[in-house]
């Protein structure tokens, strides 16, 4: 099945006013060329009207880094689902292994989180993957089946229909080690593969994005694979010309 490329930025807590209105004019600017890519950048809460204002009408999406589980109450400092789509947001990431390993979350958590994002109209980005330590011991799948599964158990395989996971290998985020290609297209596989045993036809149309020093000099070999359906793209995501490699680089 040819799945079209999505390439997301996740500029976790960086950017400003100023300079994000150059970086968000750029891609903006530059994705009009490349119809056969899908682009979004998931920005800092802040920012979010930012990007609504300078990307509304392009195609470019956007969306957010993380979102609170519950619709509404007193849950001070916290974002609802809804409050993003006021904003125009199609995308919000859950799970990032960031908010996992700092902030506790666990996998019933970011199971809510993809729920009531879901349930509010837009496409979570499920993030997996697994630490150093864990792919040396051999435990690498086992964690990505936890993190799935805990989806799948909470909200059915239904729930992927809709829906993006990413596969980050955490000793690659921010490291400079990318997964090889055939690294990552072996988690890629596992995955599809276990969203099979459920839904073959789910499975298929599943956007699986590899995440984990993406730059634009390796972007087109991981694209190559064939469960690699594009890229959740950090530290490249904010530099304008870099960014847009990548997404040239998910043309078909
Ligand atoms: P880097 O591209 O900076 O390694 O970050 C990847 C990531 O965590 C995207 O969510």
């Amino acid at each position: 099945m040819m799945r079209r490329k999505l390439v997301a930025g996740n500029w976790k807590m960086h950017g400003g006013l100023t300079q994000n209105a150059g970086l968000l004019d750029a891609v903006r600017d530059g994705m009009a060329s490349m119809p056969d890519v899908d682009c979004a950048v998931c920005v800092p809460f802040p920012y979010l009207a930012q990007a609504q204002q300078k990307l509304s009408g392009s195609n470019v999406k956007w969306g957010a880094q993380d979102v609170h589980q519950s619709d509404k109450g007193a849950f001070t400092g916290e974002v609802s689902a809804a409050m993003l789509r006021d904003f125009g947001c199609s995308y919000v990431i859950v799970g990032h292994s960031e908010r996992r390993a700092y902030y506790g979350e666990s996998s019933h958590l970011v199971a809510e989180k993809f729920m009531a994002a879901q349930k509010a109209g837009l496409t979570p980005i499920l993030c997996v993957g697994e630490t150093l330590e864990q792919r040396e011991g051999g435990v690498t799948e086992a964690i990505v089946a936890e993190q799935l599964d805990a989806l799948i158990q909470l909200a059915g395989v239904q729930a992927l229909r809709n829906a993006v996971v990413a596969y980050e290998p955490v000793w690659a985020i921010g490291t400079g080690k990318t997964a090889t290609s055939a690294q990552a297209q072996e988690v890629h596989t596992f995955i599809r593969r276990r969203v099979a045993s459920h839904d073959g036809q789910i499975a298929s149309g599943l956007c699986i994005l590899y995440g984990g020093s993406v730059k634009a000099n390796n972007a087109a070999e991981l694209f190559a694979m064939p469960d690699i359906d594009g890229g959740l793209i950090g530290g490249a995501a904010l530099v304008a010309d870099e960014f847009l490699a990548i997404c040239r680089a998910g043309q078909i």
